[in-house]
């Protein structure tokens, strides 16, 4: 038959060079996973094939696989804070004007030359006022003054059997204190006279320089990734980010939850507009919108991912639920629309939702659907786009990996991601169908 079976260190990534079983790396029984190799591809993880054809060939292999991806076991590194060198100087600060700051986990094995950046996410300021009140947020959203050491977890995890492709990569976590989606340049004035700097799109090019010259510069693959409102930083900062690097270097992106769609609410208006609008002008991000765009529509406009995504030009995956949580409390049914008490339980809990609020929220997910049609026809793109009622999947270790991932092709995220970071043959364009068809849709996902 015209495959060739190899089995790899899960550590090892893209490496072309495991396409040799000779210049594999010695490996022990308890860390190996199964790789199926279609002759023609540089596919690093199991594609293709049924496992059922992989259990025949390898049987004692394939049978330790699944007591070691859904073990308890948790390896979550609490990881310290560095802050920005010479940020003032740079004008890239928080809010409140004190330097931003990162987390910063070395690599190690093959993983040293490999980095994976991610953008934090947390909603945006759209008004001076809350701005202002921004700089006191005790999650350091507005000042570093209140930044505290992280857990890793997820994506950034450090256990190679929860998170196979990128546990032993450079890995940080870039903290958001501009409200802006590290994307804005500008500066206010708050009520009590004091400065607001508006400089998310310093705070990024500055992060990124100081990172290059701590050995991003030298990587051989990086990922840029985020989450919510650095979800949608990534879009925004993606081909940037690629252009930074020799064309031989990999670079891809992984937008977490960062869809955020430009919808009618339940009052039938775009309440949410007056949000983008505000961070938009306020925060000056015109420099960061796709110039195309901006000739046709409104500043605005132009920051929603369904415009954004048509221009970009670097492999990216888009990882969003359809009925995420977050846009349906703060997009659909806003607070400031005084809901009924149906609709607050709807909000709180899709399983509260009573028929014609479902069809509400499938009409969400249509017109997500929809959007996304334009990455068909973008061949290095990966899709995941589950039904389940959450927010921010690759930072949890629940959604990543483990036995209440949300699977889709009967993948679960981490698997899903690593097989298109790998450049697998095969498609990793997955759309659910609507809710509350996928079983794996569990109680144990982040609310
Ligand atoms: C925020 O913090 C500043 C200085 O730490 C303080 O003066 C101000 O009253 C605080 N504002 C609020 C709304 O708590
Ligand atoms: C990049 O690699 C070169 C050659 O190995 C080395 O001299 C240099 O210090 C590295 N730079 C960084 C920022 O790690
Ligand atoms: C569902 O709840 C909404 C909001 O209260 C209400 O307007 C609608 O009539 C309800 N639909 C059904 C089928 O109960
Ligand atoms: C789905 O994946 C699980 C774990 O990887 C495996 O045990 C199961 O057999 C798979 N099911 C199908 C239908 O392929
Ligand atoms: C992941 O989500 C679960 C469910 O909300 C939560 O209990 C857990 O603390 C989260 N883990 C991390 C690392 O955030």
């Amino acid at each position: 038959m015209g495959h060739q079976y190899f089995i790899r260190s899960s550590s090892s990534g893209c490496d072309p060079t495991l396409l040799s079983l000779t210049a594999m790396e010695p490996r022990t029984p308890q860390t190996e996973q199964l790789l199926l190799h279609p002759e023609q591809g540089r596919d690093c993880r199991a594609w293709g094939l049924s496992a059922l054809v992989l259990l025949l060939l390898l049987p004692s292999a394939a049978g330790l696989l699944p007591p070691l991806l859904f073990r308890a076991q948790r390896l979550e590194t609490t990881v310290p804070l560095t802050l920005l060198a010479g940020a003032q100087e740079k004008g890239a600060v928080c809010l409140d004007g004190t330097p931003p700051g990162y987390h910063l986990q070395r690599g190690s094995g093959d993983g040293s030359n490999n980095w994976l950046i991610h953008l934090q996410g947390g909603g945006w300021c759209s008004t001076v006022q809350d701005c202002s009140s921004r700089r006191n947020s005790s999650l350091g959203l507005g000042s570093s003054n209140f930044m505290k050491p992280i857990l890793f977890a997820g994506i950034l995890g450090s256990d190679q059997q929860l998170n196979p492709d990128f546990y032993n990569w450079n890995k940080v976590y870039v903290r958001y204190c501009d409200g802006g989606s590290f994307s804005g340049d500008a500066e206010g004035q708050a009520q009590d006279g004091s400065t607001l700097y508006f400089r998310g799109l310093r705070i990024y090019e500055a992060v990124i320089d100081e990172l290059m010259e701590k050995g991003l510069g030298n990587a051989t693959q990086a990922l840029l990734t985020g989450c919510s409102a650095g979800g949608l930083a990534t879009m925004l900062h993606c081909d940037d980010f690629s252009a930074k690097f020799p064309r031989e270097v990999s670079i891809k992106c992984l937008a977490d939850a960062g869809f955020f769609l430009d919808v009618k609410d339940i009052s039938g208006e775009r309440t949410f507009w007056s949000v983008f609008d505000g961070v938009v002008q306020l925060q000056n991000l015109r420099k960061v919108l796709p110039k195309d765009c901006l000739a046709k529509k409104k500043p605005k406009e132009c920051f929603f991912p369904a415009e954004l995504i048509k221009s970009i030009r670097s492999p990216m995956f888009i990882l969003n639920s359809a009925y995420d949580s977050f846009q349906v409390r703060y997009v659909l049914i806003p607070d400031s629309l005084a809901p009924d008490k149906s609709w607050l339980s709807c909000k709180e809990n899709i399983r509260n939702c009573n028929s014609t609020q479902m069809e509400f929220l499938n009409g969400f997910r249509n017109t997500m659907v929809d959007a996304l049609k334009v990455v068909e026809h973008k061949e290095k793109w990966g899709l995941f786009i589950d039904s389940c009622f959450t927010h921010c999947q690759t930072v949890n270790d629940t959604s990543w990996n483990s036995p209440f991932s949300p699977r889709l092709g009967n993948k679960t995220i981490a698997e899903a991601v690593g097989d298109w970071h790998c450049g697998s043959s095969r498609r990793v364009k997955e759309i659910d169908c609507e809710y509350p068809c996928n079983p794996t849709c569990s109680r144990q996902l982040p609310p």
